[in-house]
C-alpha cells in the first residue's frame, strides 16, 4: 500500500503548480507534433537537455518531417548527428522515420506500446512521446523518475532491477493526473534534474517533500540504491594522419563502437607497424600531440602521428580526402583534435 492517497489530487496539483512556475523551457518544449517530441526524446536520451537545442533546431531545419528524414541517405542523417555522439540513435532514428512511412501511412503510432516497435525507442522514451505527444497516462521512468519515485517511497532494493522499476512505475501511473501527463512527466523529469538532484537533494525548494517517505526519514542521498557502475577501460591507440597530395586518409568504421563513422587510421599496434599496416613504409612519423574521449564502457587515449607521403597506393586512392570532402562526411567528436590538425596541415581553418 502506498502512504499517498490516489483520491487526493493534490500531489499532482503541487507537482504541477511547481512546474508551471518554475518548469525549464527549451526549444523543444510546447509542441505536441510526435516527430518532433520523438527527435528531441532520442536526443535527450544521452545529451544533456541543456546542449540539445542548437542540435535540435539544426536537424529540423535539414529534415523537418519524418518524410524528409525517411526519404534521407544514411550518411547525410549521421553527418547531421555530429557532436551529439552515441550515432546508433541516428541510425535508429533514420530506420524508425522509413519504419513510420512504410508500416504506419507517415503517422507516428499513437500508444506507448505501439511506439516501442520503432527501432532506438525503448520503454522510457516511448512513454515520454505517447504522455507528451499522444496524452496518453504512461510515466516515463528516465533516471530522474527513478530518482524521484525512489525517495518517494524510500525504495530500498535494487533500482535497476526491472521489478524495482516496475514498483516505482506503478506508484507514478497511480497518481498521474489525467488530464496533463505530459507535464507531469516533464515535470518529474525538471524536479529531479534541478531539485531532487542526485547526490544531496535541495529538499526544502521541493513541492512534494511532505510525501517524501526518505526525506522524512533523514536519508534522502541514500536513495535510489544502485549498483557500483565499473570504470571505463583504457584503451591506448595510435592515430596516425597519412598526408598526401593535399588530402588525408579516412577509413569508414565496420566495428560496433562509431559504425559507418569516418576516423583517421587507429592502431593500438605502434605507428610505424599500423603503416606498413597499409602497405604504406619509410614514411618519416612525426608526432602530433595527444587527445582523448570518453565513451560508455571506452576511453580512448589516443596518440597523434603526422606522416605525409609522396605516393598514394591505387588501393587506398578511394581513402584519401580533401579538407573540403571531409567536412562533408560524418567524423565522429573522438577526431575533433585530429581534425584540427588536419585543417591546419591542409591550409584551411
Ligand atoms: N529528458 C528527457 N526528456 C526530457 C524532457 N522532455 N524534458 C526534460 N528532460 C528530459
Amino acid at each position: 500500500m502506498s502512504h499517498i492517497p490516489e483520491e487526493s489530487n493534490t500531489f499532482a496539483d503541487c507537482l504541477l503548480g511547481w512546474y508551471d512556475e518554475n518548469g525549464r523551457s527549451f526549444v523543444f518544449r510546447g509542441t505536441k507534433d510526435p516527430y518532433r517530441v520523438w527527435l528531441s526524446e532520442i536526443m535527450l536520451q544521452q545529451t544533456r537537455t541543456e546542449s540539445a537545442g542548437p542540435y535540435y533546431e539544426r536537424f529540423l531545419s535539414r529534415f523537418p518531417d519524418v518524410a524528409a528524414l525517411a526519404a534521407a541517405d544514411e550518411e547525410s542523417v549521421l553527418c547531421c548527428w555530429q557532436g551529439l555522439g552515441y550515432y546508433t540513435r541516428a541510425r535508429n532514428l533514420h530506420k524508425a522515420a522509413k519504419m513510420v512511412v512504410s508500416d504506419f501511412g507517415g503517422a507516428f503510432p499513437r500508444t506507448a506500446e505501439a511506439l516501442r516497435t520503432l527501432p532506438g525507442v525503448g520503454a522510457y522514451t516511448a512513454a515520454a512521446v505517447a504522455s507528451i505527444a499522444f496524452g496518453e497516462c504512461v510515466p516515463s521512468m528516465d533516471g530522474n523518475l527513478i530518482r524521484v519515485f525512489s525517495r518517494l517511497t524510500d525504495e530500498a532494493e535494487d533500482a535497476s532491477q526491472p521489478a524495482t522499476v516496475q514498483r516505482l512505475a506503478e506508484e507514478a501511473k497511480r497518481l498521474m493526473p489525467q488530464d496533463r501527463p505530459g507535464d507531469y512527466n516533464q515535470a518529474l523529469m525538471d524536479l529531479g534534474a534541478t531539485v531532487c538532484t542526485p547526490g544531496t537533494p535541495d529538499c526544502s525548494a521541493c513541492p512534494i517533500q511532505a510525501y517524501c517517505l526518505a526525506a522524512q526519514a533523514g536519508h534522502p542521498e541514500t536513495r535510489p540504491v544502485l549498483p557500483r557502475k565499473a570504470p571505463p577501460i583504457c584503451v591506448p591507440l595510435n592515430l596516425l594522419m597519412i598526408f598526401g597530395h593535399g588530402r588525408v586518409y579516412l577509413r569508414q568504421r565496420r566495428e560496433a563502437l562509431l559504425k559507418g563513422m569516418y576516423v583517421f587510421a587507429l592502431s593500438e599496434d605502434p605507428p610505424e607497424q599500423a603503416l606498413n599496416a597499409l602497405g604504406l613504409t619509410g614514411a618519416e612519423i612525426v608526432p602530433a600531440g595527444e587527445a582523448r574521449h570518453v565513451f560508455t564502457h571506452r576511453v580512448w587515449e589516443m596518440t597523434l602521428w603526422a606522416v605525409h607521403i609522396d605516393h598514394i597506393p591505387p588501393a587506398l586512392e578511394p581513402n584519401f580526402y580533401t579538407p573540403e570532402q571531409m567536412d562533408a562526411l560524418p567524423v565522429p567528436t573522438a577526431m575533433r583534435a585530429a581534425c584540427a590538425y588536419v585543417r591546419k596541415e591542409l591550409h584551411q581553418s
